[in-house]
């Protein structure tokens, strides 16, 4: 056995962001600073008190708070104008796993110059080290303060192209659990449904190692025994803890060792709905499982450990028990569930479409059990 592993985030969990974040921008020496965030976050007015607080700290301070759900090369390129303009020295993005990752864009671009295409997928190699990002996540979901990878919608292609380096960990990453609570159930389960995407593909992978299968099993048993209750009462700060470490701890995981077939499938209906990513994982995830289990070998025991099963469960016993814990979220469990997709207007044509496309994802090799174009096909047909 031979792996690596490196993430040089330093993580600072369950201390109040107020605390945290003057001595982070200190340690980096920062002077100027760029907050990025969302319309929904200003609107409450946390964006605002982040803005205060780094004021207070003796911060200049720049804001961008306009970061859309599925952020684009647009977005990228109007926050990197405000921090251009402002010759900011550090970052601090406060919101989802969008804003986290249009700040990695950011801060990759005023280190390196050039244009977000370059760097996508395969493109040029990023020689610097990302403007120093420091990344306050409310949701608990993408896990993206713990990842290398930077994903930006390619508004020409309507395609998600991400960016890959290890000059792209963020520096800091502030894991503040009250900073998740005012997140509506709706989004708390579909953000949380990911992690457990997250956390049961990186323990799957091919490439997972004993590092990551410990990460990945620990943020799984979290997610399992918390989503239901960070979902039924956002006010429960136990489980938004829980969850806010299990999306930290899950997201390490796949960082090192990749996804799998359900985040592939998840690239085409996308792309044709524009679902949101965590309800696309959720629905998804019975599924892809179902594929998956015969394949998974010596693994299967420590994946029904972590998920409170008994060892002798038959795999569609497994599948049904994920399928009721997502309907007690209130998440679509098939594709005619969902808001948006009429199901009578999918054709075979449309399925053989997704199913070569999702086999041309570059998580799809990394997938405990091959998949072709075929397969990909039939299991996006049995979620109709
Ligand atoms: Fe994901």
């Amino acid at each position: 056995m031979a792996f690596t592993f490196f993430c040089p985030v330093k993580l600072i969990f369950g201390q109040p962001m107020a605390e945290a974040l003057p001595p982070v921008l200190a340690d980096i020496g920062a002077q100027r600073v760029l907050l990025l965030s969302d319309a929904g976050l200003a609107r409450i007015g946390l964006a605002g008190q982040v803005e205060a607080l780094l004021r207070d700290a003796g911060q200049q301070v720049a804001t961008f708070l306009e970061v859309k759900t599925n952020p684009t090369v647009a977005d990228v390129e109007a926050a990197l104008a405000v921090a251009q303009a402002a010759d900011v020295d550090a970052l601090v993005a406060v919101g989802g796993g969008s804003v986290i990752d249009v700040g990695k864009a950011v801060g990759l671009l005023m280190t390196n110059g050039g244009r977000y295409a370059d760097y996508q997928w395969r493109g040029q190699p990023i020689r610097r080290a990302i403007l120093p990002l420091v990344a306050a996540p409310t949701t608990a979901g993408t896990g993206s303060e713990m990842t290398k990878v930077a994903v930006i919608e390619d508004e020409e292609t309507h395609s998600k192209r991400g960016v890959l380096s290890p000059q792209l960990f963020v520096r800091a990453a502030i894991l503040d659990p009250a900073l998740t609570a005012s997140l509506p159930p709706g989004l708390t389960a579909a953000t949380g449904a990911d992690v457990l995407g997250h956390a049961l593909e990186a323990y799957a992978g091919r490439r997972a190692n004993p590092v990551t299968d410990t990460l990945a099993l620990d943020a799984a048993r979290r997610a399992w025994r918390n989503l239901p209750h960070a979902t039924q009462n956002g006010q429960d700060r136990a489980a938004r803890r829980e969850m806010l470490l299990a999306s930290a701890l899950a997201g390490w995981a796949f960082d090192q060792s990749g996804l799998g077939i359900i985040h592939a499938l998840a690239g085409p209906l996308t792309a044709q709905y524009g679902l949101h990513h965590g309800l696309c994982i959720g629905l998804l995830l019975p599924y892809g499982l179902a594929y998956n289990l015969p394949a998974l070998g010596d693994k299967r025991a420590g994946l029904l450990s972590a998920l409170e099963m008994p060892p002798t469960l038959s795999d569609k016993a497994i599948v049904d028990r994920i399928t009721a814990w997502l309907r007690g979220l209130g998440l679509p469990v098939s594709l005619r569930e969902v808001r948006g997709v009429d199901v009578a207007q999918i054709t075979e044509a449309d399925l053989v479409a997704w199913g070569q496309a999702a086999s041309a994802m570059a998580m799809l090799p990394n997938n405990p059990r091959p998949a072709t174009a075929a397969d990909c096909t039939r299991i996006l047909e049995g979620m109709i």
